[in-house]
């Protein structure tokens, strides 16, 4: 970490860490970004803040660009937030890449550096706090059951993404509550890809009336094959890695559904079974050392503000189809195949489609 980092500071001024050839400050604790950030509040500076996991990707990036074009000064936090992983989940296992991560955001800066006009700011700061300093009271713990201050925002949180990660929702709307309070950022940047997230998001929001705008930006995905970009997609190994835009089609084909006319939920959801079925198929032809494994945890088409579940889509609201799907273990590894990050667990893999009012 130390190698990415150097500190500077003139007399008289808090010494703070800076990404090595950028001017974007390195903030790891609460009182370092209220220094930072109060000097823009009185010179009316607009600061937005784009919150990650780190492992960033063109996913995250093009947030972060759509940040800069539209506020002063942007900052990125980086924080493997432990509170919306459950028990059996992938935290200890998270990728987690400081220094590939710094080296995205100099290119980024070096681009926008080069490219005055189409940006009103630039990434001023990178918030990596510690897990002591984002819960002071200790860590409440990542049981469903575990006792602290937590922001729940149900029944949003509780359906779908909710329903399989009893704690997800909970431990993102508690983290992003604290980031907001301690970056007090006008704007906040989140992507569509997490349609859930971007729902519950906007209900805290408004729910605690915070003076914050909530942006979306669009899913950013594989050129090539549409596979939505995640940080999760390193777990999966070459094999894998064909296989996994199942899902992406399966929602593509029930939109096409929308697009023709279909409003029932039967007949729009069974467009997305019938490619499910066909690439099951197609892979249970193979043998152990050649298929992919996989199943679908759900296929949703659902209310757009609430995500509950709709029978007929009203075509004047548009609806949600979103899905995840499990890819399984490899079976029988080939000789010398790569299997992916880790050695290639299982990895979830989620997505949706925002059916749009055509009325
Ligand atoms: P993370 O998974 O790192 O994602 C950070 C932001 O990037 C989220 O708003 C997410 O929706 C967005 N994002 C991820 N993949 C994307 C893609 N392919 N296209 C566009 N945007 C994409 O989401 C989280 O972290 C956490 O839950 C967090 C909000 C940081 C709270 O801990």
């Amino acid at each position: 970490m130390a190698s990415s980092c150097s500190t500077t500071g003139s007399p008289g001024s808090p010494k703070f860490e800076k990404i090595p050839g950028t001017s974007i400050r390195v903030l790891r604790s609460v009182p370092s970004v209220r220094r930072w950030r109060k000097p823009l509040l009185l010179d009316h500076r607009s600061v937005a803040l784009v919150p990650t996991m780190g492992a960033l990707h063109e996913g995250h990036i093009s947030l972060i660009r759509a940040a800069c074009r539209e506020n002063h000064h942007v900052v990125v936090s980086i924080y493997v937030n432990p509170a919306q992983f459950g028990i059996a989940e992938d935290l200890d296992s998270y990728p987690k890449t400081w220094e590939a991560d710094v080296a995205k955001l100099v290119a980024l800066d070096r681009e926008m550096a080069d490219d005055g006009g189409s940006y009103l700011g630039r990434v001023s700061a990178v918030f990596a706090p510690t897990t002591g300093e984002m819960y002071p009271g200790g860590f409440p713990g990542q049981e469903v059951n575990s006792k602290g201050s937590f922001v729940t925002i149900t029944p949003v949180g509780e359906v779908l993404e909710g329903k399989t990660r009893p704690t997800f929702f909970r431990g993102v709307a508690t983290v992003c509550m604290k980031l907001f309070n301690i970056v007090q950022p006008e704007k906040v940047y989140f992507g569509q890809k997490d349609v859930q997230q971007t729902v519950v998001i906007r209900r805290m929001v408004r729910d605690f009336a915070m003076p914050i705008e909530v942006v979306i930006g669009g899913t950013v995905r594989d050129q090539k094959d549409g596979l939505a970009l995640s940080s999760r997609n390193v777990y999966l190994g070459e094999r894998r890695r064909g296989v996994a835009t199942v899902l992406w089609r399966a929602l593509r084909a029930a939109e096409e559904g929308y697009g023709m006319g279909m409003a029932g939920r039967k007949e729009i959801l069974g467009e997305a079974e019938k490619v499910v079925r066909e690439v099951e198929e197609e892979q249970g032809r193979l043998g152990p050392k050649e298929r992919v494994r996989f199943e679908v945890d759900y296929i949703s088409l659902a209310d757009p503000d609430t995500m509950e579940e709709v029978g007929v889509v009203d075509r004047r609201r548009g609806a949600i189809l979103s899905g995840a799907v499990k890819m399984l273990r490899v079976e029988e590894p080939k000789e010398g195949e790569d299997l992916g990050y880790e050695g290639g667990p299982e990895v979830r893999l989620i997505d949706n489609i925002i059916l749009k009012p055509l009325e």
